[in-house]
């Protein structure tokens, strides 16, 4: 058997834990990924849409989450950046919070979690902060599920840096192009070589881009994926 359940066809989504038995969830992780401006949080609650309206039970998530350290995340991209170590510690509390709270208990009822970005966005730009990426993913996979199947939303970062200019609220301190380049790198380094991930070609428009999203979803239901895939 592929790593999904074919019983209900497009309706169900099997979780990999439940059938290999590797964890004690039942429900799917979902990870949204790219860089900022790339369209993964349009993709990711169109995805969840989708979802609900084949009657799954979803969750839609992101991180930094809205809760005190998300917060203090937030204020720190705008005002002072946090020492490197610091926003690592705070990410991670972050992250403990939101696991506990929200992502796992959501698993172990058999939901569908799509979090808008996860630990692979530590790893990216903590690293490129200096932080060594491995120990980064080493921290994070101690205590946060490991995605089933991780989008990484891949664009050009002068189109995504288009897109972030009419955005309300306009660019912070992270986003501007030469980070975006390296951010962009980093990430589709981290999909050849960590497993679940699925390229999406985000300079299609945003219905074409949701429909690649949804057959990628469908072809790793059935074992059809090998990742990456573009
Ligand atoms: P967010 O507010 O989600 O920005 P966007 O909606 O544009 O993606 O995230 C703010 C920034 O936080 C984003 O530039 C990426 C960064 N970030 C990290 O540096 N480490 C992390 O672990 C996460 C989750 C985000």
């Amino acid at each position: 058997m592929g790593r999904a359940g074919r019983v209900n066809g497009d309706r169900l989504i099997t979780s990999r834990r439940q059938i290999e038995g590797a964890g004690k969830e039942g429900g799917v992780l979902i990870a949204f990924e790219g860089i900022d401006g790339s369209g993964k949080s349009t993709q990711a609650a169109r995805l969840a849409e989708a979802l609900r309206a084949d009657g799954s039970e979803v969750v839609l998530t992101k991180e930094p989450t809205d809760g005190p350290w998300g917060k203090k995340l937030r204020q720190s991209f705008v005002t002072a950046r946090m020492t490197a170590k610091d926003e690592l510690d705070c990410f991670l509390s972050d992250r403990r919070e939101h696991v506990e709270q929200l992502i796992r208990p959501a698993l172990n009822r058999g939901a569908t979690v799509i979090v808008d970005r996860y630990y692979w966005s530590t790893v990216v730009y903590q690293g490129m902060r200096g932080l060594d990426p491995a120990e980064v993913l080493k921290l994070n996979e101690a205590f946060a599920p490991r995605p089933d199947v991780t989008f990484l939303v891949d664009v050009d970062p002068h189109v995504a840096l288009e897109r972030i200019s009419g955005r309300a609220g306009g660019r912070d301190l992270l986003e501007n192009l030469e980070v975006q380049l390296k951010v962009r790198e980093a990430f589709t380094a981290l999909a050849r070589t960590q497993p679940g991930f699925i390229l999406i070609d985000g300079a299609l428009p945003e219905g074409a881009m949701q429909a690649q999203v949804r057959s990628r979803l469908a072809a790793w239901r059935t074992g059809a994926v090998t990742s990456p895939q573009s």
